[in-house]
């Protein structure tokens, strides 16, 4: 008799997205693994920005049991941060090793090409591409393809000042998303229509933004003794 597949475990998960370079934080790994292991069997997660694979294995083995997809969508730039074609090398060997291959399916381009034409649904949409207004205008776009009660997590949220003004211009105002929750920089969206309460929240994180602003200019002025005045002990940007 075949054994049943065993319940998905985020421990495991993370176990195993945490071998993985990047920049998600457990509590960030949580919110992402919570919003996909709920969703139905057969459901399609899109992941805008998918780096070596870390957040694509916790999207990955959360929809596993249920047969579900992730759609990668990375254009694997060249650049400092990122690096290019080793990077989309190390994804494949990355998500291959987790045996997601039946899982994840690549879209190797940027997500700003891709929105204009994109007609297949999903059911969960993670934002972490670049990070710059323009981009993340684009990318807000995409959760029209959500179903009502759809989740939109979104990285770097209130510690970017490009993903930051996007959200205040595009969200803040805005009659099909709401704010719910974040872990970090790393906020949870809810494709509804929103209460006065959910606007508000989103202006409460404002003075944490401009914190992590503060914090990063300090850092680029190598004044880190300031920096940890705010309570940021790291050489590395808050997020
Ligand atoms: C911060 S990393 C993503 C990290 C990844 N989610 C993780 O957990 O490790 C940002 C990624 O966005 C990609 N990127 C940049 N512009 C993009 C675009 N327009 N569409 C999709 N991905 C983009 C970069 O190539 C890079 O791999």
């Amino acid at each position: 008799m075949n054994k049943p597949d065993p319940a998905p475990s985020f421990d495991a998960a993370w176990r195993r997205a945490d071998t993985i370079p990047g920049w998600l934080k457990p509590g960030q790994g949580e919110l992402l693994w919570d919003e996909a292991v709920r969703l139905p069997r057969g459901a399609t997660v899109l992941e805008i920005g998918s780096h070596q694979g870390r957040s694509t294995v916790i999207l990955g083995e959360a929809l596993r049991v249920g047969g579900g997809t992730v759609i990668a969508v990375d254009p694997f730039v060249e650049g400092r941060l990122f690096g290019g074609l080793s990077t989309r090398e190390k994804f494949e060997k990355n998500i291959a090793a987790a045996g997601l291959d039946d899982v994840v399916e690549l879209v190797a381009d940027y997500s700003t090409a891709l929105e204009p034409g994109w007609d297949r649904p999903f059911d969960l949409l993670y934002i972490d591409g670049k990070h710059d207004y323009w981009t993340v205008t684009s990318d807000l776009r995409w959760r029209r393809h959500l179903p009502e009660g759809g989740g939109i997590v979104i990285h770097d949220c209130y510690s970017s000042i490009g993903v930051t003004l996007a959200i205040l211009r595009h969200v803040l105002f805005a009659s099909d998303i709401a704010y719910e929750r974040r872990s970090d920089s790393q906020a949870l969206f809810r494709r509804r229509r929103p209460k006065l309460r959910d606007r508000l929240r989103i202006l409460a994180e404002l003075p944490w933004w401009l914190r992590n602003v503060v914090v990063k200019v300090f850092l680029r002025l190598r004044l880190r003794g300031v920096a940890r005045l705010f309570g940021h002990d790291s050489p590395y940007d808050p997020y």
